[in-house]
């Protein structure tokens, strides 16, 4: 079974592989997923651009949407080809235009497709397959109906459930989706209780590493999203407290190795900001971290990057040097670690 422990949840427009590299940065361990790619996508459009991914992401997982089992199944062994590790099938995008493409929550409404594309999928690639689903559909959620949707799906050979712990509802903005539907990850737990032999992971408004690990006493795995978004720095301890993994990055380490990254993708054609915006939250609540994301927001270029690089270095001291100030501006010691090629 993969190490689910600990996942960046799919989000489209952010998680491309520029932050997936970054959040790699910060953990070695926690699992990552594509932005949701629609199987037509996979199959016509420009693979290498949509697909292609550098080795050090992994652990990675592509997610796939789409209603058609032979399509989807294709795109899977395409995905499998390019060496992801999982493919996700998403069962919990409530918008608009995944409503009128017949793919996502909505799929929800018929258990005998889903089954069906699962089958399909699972056949297709030796890679695991997962679903990422929602409770249920339009506020008419039941944990008994939940329970049967996870036997069926679990019958087409998928082993591996995470749930975004709401329902969805259809009528609303997909925005309003990850708010109003309330929480309800003890449906999760219970899951996990009936199906012990499967894999859970609860998805849904956690905030921080202590969160996720008390989820982590009922199921097996825990997703985060936005908050990692918000501050990739919220996974600092991820790899100690989860992985036992002795790597403890700084702020200032990943920003460089970033800069490190940035300039290998220029030379590849690749236009900063494409990377650049992903890296503004890095000093999120530190000192000069206002002036940090200024910088790269109205520079978007490397030299703009290493202005900004010059600043916090002198804030946080002589280059090089493992110490950082926490948030009071206190100095605190960084663990001392190997910068594994960072
Ligand atoms: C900007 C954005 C884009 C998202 N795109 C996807 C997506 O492509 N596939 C998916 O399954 N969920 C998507 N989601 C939902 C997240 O994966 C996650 O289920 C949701 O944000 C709840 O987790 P959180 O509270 O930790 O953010 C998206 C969420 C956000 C904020």
């Amino acid at each position: 079974m993969p190490d689910l422990r600990l996942a960046v949840a799919p989000m489209v427009d952010r998680t491309d592989r520029h932050f997936r590299y970054l959040v790699r940065q910060v953990s070695r361990g926690v699992r990552l997923y594509t932005e949701m790619t629609v199987d037509q996508a996979v199959l016509k459009g420009n693979r290498e651009r949509l697909l292609g991914f550098r080795p050090e992401e992994r652990p990675l997982a592509l997610q796939l949407a789409g209603h058609d089992p032979e399509s989807l199944a294709e795109a899977a062994r395409i995905g499998e080809a390019f060496g992801y590790d999982e493919v996700n099938l998403n069962l919990g995008c409530p918008s608009e235009r995944a409503q009128e493409g017949g793919y996502g929550a909505c799929l929800l409404r018929d258990p005998g497709r889903v089954a069906e594309i699962l089958r399909a999928m699972v056949q297709a690639v030796r890679v695991p397959v997962s679903v990422k689903m929602r409770l249920g559909l339009d506020g008419g959620e039941s944990y008994p109906a939940l329970a049967r949707l996870v036997e069926r799906f679990a019958q087409s050979g998928v082993e591996v459930f995470i749930v975004h712990a709401r329902s969805a509802l259809l009528a609303l903005s997909t925005r309003a989706n990850r708010e109003i539907p309330p929480l309800r990850h003890e449906w999760v737990y219970r899951l996990k209780e009936d199906f012990p032999h499967l894999t859970f992971v609860t998805n849904g408004g956690i905030r921080s590493l202590e969160e996720a690990l008390a989820h982590l006493k009922r199921v097996d795995g825990a997703m985060l999203g936005r908050a990692v978004y918000e501050d990739p720095f919220v996974l600092e301890e991820a790899d100690q407290k989860v992985f036992g993994l002795p790597h403890r990055p700084s702020r200032l380490q990943v920003a460089r190795a970033m800069r490190a990254y940035l300039e290998e993708e220029v030379a590849l054609g690749t236009p900063p900001w494409a990377v650049l915006r992903h890296m503004l939250n890095l000093f999120r609540g530190r000192p000069k971290g206002r002036l940090w994301r200024r910088l790269l927001s109205e520079g978007r270029s490397l030299k703009a990057l290493d202005e900004a690089l010059r600043l916090v270095e002198e804030e946080v001291g002589e280059k090089g040097q493992e110490e950082e100030k926490g948030p009071e501006g206190k100095a605190e010691r960084a663990l001392a670690l190997p910068r594994e090629g960072v």
